[in-house]
């Protein structure tokens, strides 16, 4: 099979496994803004220690404190003004996808004062030209968004509505992977994100557009998180468990910007954006039902039933069941949306959202709104 969409693996630089923060002090460049969410990664030392690598490497930083999950289109101009104003040749996004993210968006914004809004980037608008100005790094605090090795950001608009973008101009010129980064992240949340991982690498492995390449990661990628993600939700501080989950993620997310995702993502998106839920919280809880829905199709069940092979299963919606149990993930919606009403009052808005969702395409079976509105259904009641 001809690969006729080129892949690209990464940006120039990808650095991984323990200690490799110190590739902080190697940087080149004079000044960078370093992007960060709140107070954990000052609390933690991490911020300071990436603060002295530069400065070792004789590069003065600025920190821009302040992204909220799901960043909004206003805290990304708001950096990308801070970064006007100090005018960073180096911008290092440290902290977890909605660092990541917004740390992107205020680079294009950085690059581009004379653009303004958000639809300015849209399509049909073309996509600006990135690194006349700076270079990107990322340092993820999480194991499960990739947006370190991935073209695509999610940024919240002015009436609350998520936009995925996607440009290949925006894949991280250097992602700095480093477990220990990621060693002070909550019980909780290693279990979102790393289920959020284990999407990202069962959705690229059956997508429309998976190839060799892809599936050689998405693969390796599941049999890790079937592994170690239990072992890092129980033993957070054990630096080999979080690095065996870091890489993880990274692979997975090599493998999904490429070839791209399924219906998991499409409703995660959607529920994400009526009702404000953590995204690696529903792509768990979803991942099994659309195994089961998928699986009506032959091909893609023997995908999953290579999947389930490959971690000593035979059924591969109950092998993530299983693991989601483990980590007291919950079973359906219902515990997350308690008002049913409010609930099916939107589900013909929400299956038009998911059937319009850039990740809908490459699903191996594609719904129409009705099926859709049927799966949004079945998600909830379990
Ligand atoms: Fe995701």
């Amino acid at each position: 099979m001809a690969i006729m969409r080129p892949m690209k693996l990464a940006g120039s630089e990808l650095l991984f496994g323990q200690g490799c923060l110190e590739h902080v002090k190697a940087l080149k460049g004079t000044r960078a803004m370093i992007v960060i969410s709140g107070g954990s990664l000052k609390r933690n030392g991490i911020l300071d220690k990436v603060q002295a690598y530069l400065k070792e490497g004789g590069i003065e930083s600025e920190v821009f404190e302040g992204v909220e999950p799901d960043p909004s289109f206003a805290t990304v101009m708001k950096g990308a003004k801070a970064m006007l104003a100090y005018q960073p040749d180096l911008i290092v996004a440290l902290g977890g996808g909605s660092a990541m993210d917004a740390a992107k968006g205020m680079w294009i914004y950085y690059e581009h004062p004379e653009l303004k809004e958000l639809a300015d980037i849209m399509p049909p608008n073309s996509f600006p030209t990135l690194r006349n100005k700076a270079k990107m790094v990322c340092i993820p605090s999480t194991s499960g968004t990739a947006s370190e090795v991935s073209r695509s950001i999610v940024i919240t608009d002015d009436k609350k509505i998520k936009h995925g973008l996607g440009n290949m101009e925006m894949m991280p010129d250097i992602a700095i992977c480093d477990p220990e980064v990621t060693a002070s992240m909550p019980k909780k949340i290693t279990a979102e994100t790393g289920m959020d991982a284990l999407t990202h690498a069962a959705e690229a492995y059956l997508s429309r557009r998976a190839n060799y390449v892809s599936d050689t990661l998405a693969a390796q990628a599941v049999k890790d998180v079937f592994q170690y993600l239990p072992k890092a939700y129980e033993e957070g501080a054990n630096l080999d468990y979080r690095e065996k989950m870091l890489n993880a993620s990274m692979v997975a997310g090599l493998a999904f910007t490429n070839v791209s995702l399924g219906i998991v993502h499409s409703m995660a998106h959607t529920l994400g954006s009526y009702f404000g839920l953590a995204h690696g919280l529903l792509n768990a809880v979803i991942l099994p039902y659309i195994i089961e829905y998928n699986s009506a199709d032959p091909a893609a069940k023997k995908r999953y039933d290579e999947l389930a092979a490959s971690v000593g299963e035979t059924d591969f919606a109950a092998a993530v069941r299983n693991l989601n149990a483990k980590m007291d993930i919950p079973t359906s919606i219902q515990s997350l949306v308690p008002d049913k009403a409010a609930y099916e009052a939107v589900i013909d808005g929400m299956a038009e959202m998911a059937l319009a969702d850039g990740c809908t395409k490459t699903n191996p079976i594609i719904p129409d709104v009705a099926g859709f509105a049927q799966l949004f259904r079945t998600i909830y009641q379990g």
